[in-house]
């Protein structure tokens, strides 16, 4: 077969096949060239879900007569000009390619203006077929309209749903964009009505109105306002508490440098912070922002520009979980009747359950009965029970075995390798300060310099766990001088928890030793273990 090369029409096709998916994406495009154009307002209407049409108008540096026609050719930018550019993006866009796209799948028309002396012009594409630059009258800044969009394109436009789902994927996109940039007001209609007016948000108050709009008001009455840098990286935004979770991950924001992502790495980083405060199926609530020096990320990576790379990937995961952490530590680490701050309304177990029928726990399990179906992502264990089927949270269940141990005089097993850890010397007074009460409990932690400290020994029935990850745990907690001795058994049976090697465990064993743990689990409202009987999976599965 002959090569031939494509018709540029095609071609646009094919990179519009990449990006524009529905009108959700083709809102995307349009409002980040609204904001790269530093528009300080931008006005949206919105047609059937935008399938219809989709209309943006906004008041940003407008697009010069000449440049009109290249703005919907591919390729053709004016973000980027050499590959010293690419490793230094600074606007959303860069591709050159969103327009081109747009306008081979709709009916679209771009009017802009510059300069009054200048005044605004016009140019349309359907299709394949772009026409004449005409005059037209506009106020300075831009407005394009999409129309029809994949008339050309059946296959395409069956893919479509229903006007009422494309609006709630229009929604989402509006919502992520309108708390990605606070200073720009946005006002969105949709068949007419009026959606959202955001007015410019430059306080800390109207961001947070802005916010309570988006994420509903009883958000911020659970969630952290947190800021943390270090060289180079800036972290801040509002973080969920884990009093109030949902049971989607819907409702979690994040954004390097103003621009919406959806990144592996940094979604590992913030689920393993909440790692174990969460019920299964209950996710938290964020809006977080990222920011560092554009040259060490790359944000080409995928057309849709949702993934990115960072140059320094360790470093920036260890830099969003350990802060993260250390606040969800703080705030959410200690039960009700240990909790040391009084402005919490909520008490730390209170987290919905993720199945209304649970049934209570621990009793009337007699292990024999069950057979094991293997673990889940090294967190679960699962078995066939006589009723149906059995789930073992294996790190709460140790959180509780542990507890319960910790609350009898416990001796000293020695490790065979002591673990050094160096420290701030604040921190290591601090644990200086709680060393007698630890060697109650059977923790041998004790300061080797000012700015060292020495872990020789753990509570001899602790499970066998990593000493090194025990004392990372600990330090994490960011220990109070002056915490009780009730309060430092739970933190160390917490902290112990992280540490165990779950797969050295024996969950059998384990679920034998929660039938005597009844009340320590009532107590402190853990719920380890679950039995879903046969009704309640059908349920499950048929919702
Ligand atoms: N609302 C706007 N105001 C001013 N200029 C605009 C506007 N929309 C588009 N442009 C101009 O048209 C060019 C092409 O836009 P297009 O979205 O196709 O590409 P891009 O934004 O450069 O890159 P990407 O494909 O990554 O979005 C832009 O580089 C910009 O110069
Ligand atoms: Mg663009």
């Amino acid at each position: 077969m002959r090569i031939k090369q494509l018709p540029i029409h095609l071609a646009n096709q094919i990179a519009a096949g990449e990006v524009i998916e529905r009108p959700a994406s083709v809102l995307k495009e349009l409002l980040e060239n609204s904001i790269d154009a530093g528009a300080k307002h931008i006005d949206l209407d919105v047609e059937k879900g935008g399938i219809k049409g989709i209309r943006i108008t906004d008041d940003g540096c407008g697009i010069a007569r000449e440049d009109l026609a290249l703005a919907l050719s591919p390729h053709a930018t004016s973000k980027l000009y050499s590959q010293e550019d690419l490793f230094n993006i600074q606007t959303l866009g860069f591709r050159g390619e969103a327009l081109a796209s747009i306008g081979s799948v709709a009916r679209l028309q771009l009017i802009s203006c510059q300069s009054a002396e200048q005044g605004a012009w016009g140019i349309s594409m359907t299709g394949h077929s772009s026409g004449e630059v005409v005059p037209m009258p506009h106020p300075l800044g831009t407005t394009v309209s999409v129309e029809d969009l994949f008339f050309n394109l059946p296959a395409r436009r069956k893919f479509l749903r229903s006007e009422k789902t494309e609006f709630i994927q229009l929604e989402e996109t509006f919502r992520r964009i309108a708390l990605s940039h606070f200073a720009l007001s946005l006002v969105f209609k949709h068949n007419q009505r009026l959606i959202y007016q955001l007015p410019a948000a430059l306080d800390k108050l109207t961001q947070e109105k802005r916010i309570a709009k988006i994420f509903g008001k009883s958000f911020l009455q659970h969630a952290m306002q947190i800021e943390f840098a270090m060289t180079g990286l800036k972290l801040w935004g509002w973080l969920g508490l884990t009093s109030h979770t949902r049971s989607q991950a819907d409702l979690q924001y994040v954004y390097l440098n103003g621009r919406m992502i959806k990144d592996k790495l940094v979604n590992h980083a913030i689920r393993q912070a909440y790692e174990n405060k969460l019920y299964p199926g209950r996710y938290p609530l964020f809006v977080l922002y990222l920011e560092l020096d554009p040259t060490t990320v790359d944000v080409n990576v995928h057309p849709t520009k949702h993934e990115v790379r960072f140059h320094e990937s360790r470093l920036v995961h260890d830099f969003i979980y350990r802060n993260l952490k250390s606040v969800l530590t703080q705030h959410d680490g200690l039960p009700q009747n240990m909790t040391p701050s009084a402005e919490r309304s909520e008490p730390y177990m209170s987290m919905p359950q993720p199945i209304s029928q649970i049934k209570e726990p621990m009793a009337a399990y007699q292990s024999s009965s069950m057979m094991p179906l293997g673990w889940l992502h090294d967190k679960y264990w699962l078995a066939q029970h006589a009723d149906g089927l059995l789930m073992l949270d294996v790190q709460q269940a140790v959180l509780l075995i542990h507890y319960a141990a910790l609350l009898n005089k416990i001796n000293a097993k020695p490790l065979l390798m002591p673990v050094v850890k160096n420290l701030s010397e604040a921190q290591v007074q601090s644990i200086e300060a709680l060393a007698e009460t630890f060697h109650v409990l059977g923790l041998q932690l004790a300061s080797l310099s000012p700015k060292q400290i020495i872990l020789r020994g753990i509570p001899a029935n602790f499970y066998r766990l990593d000493a090194a990850s025990l004392l990372n745990e600990l330090c994490a907690a960011e220990l109070a001088p002056n915490l009780s001795q009730s309060e430092l058994i739970w933190v160390l049976a917490k902290a112990s928890s992280h540490a165990v090697n779950v797969n050295q465990l024996e969950p059998q064993q384990l679920i034998s030793k929660l039938e005597d743990l009844s009340a320590q689990a009532t107590e402190l409202n853990i719920k380890p273990m679950v039995v879903l009987n046969l009704q309640e999976l059908a349920k499950i599965i048929a919702r």
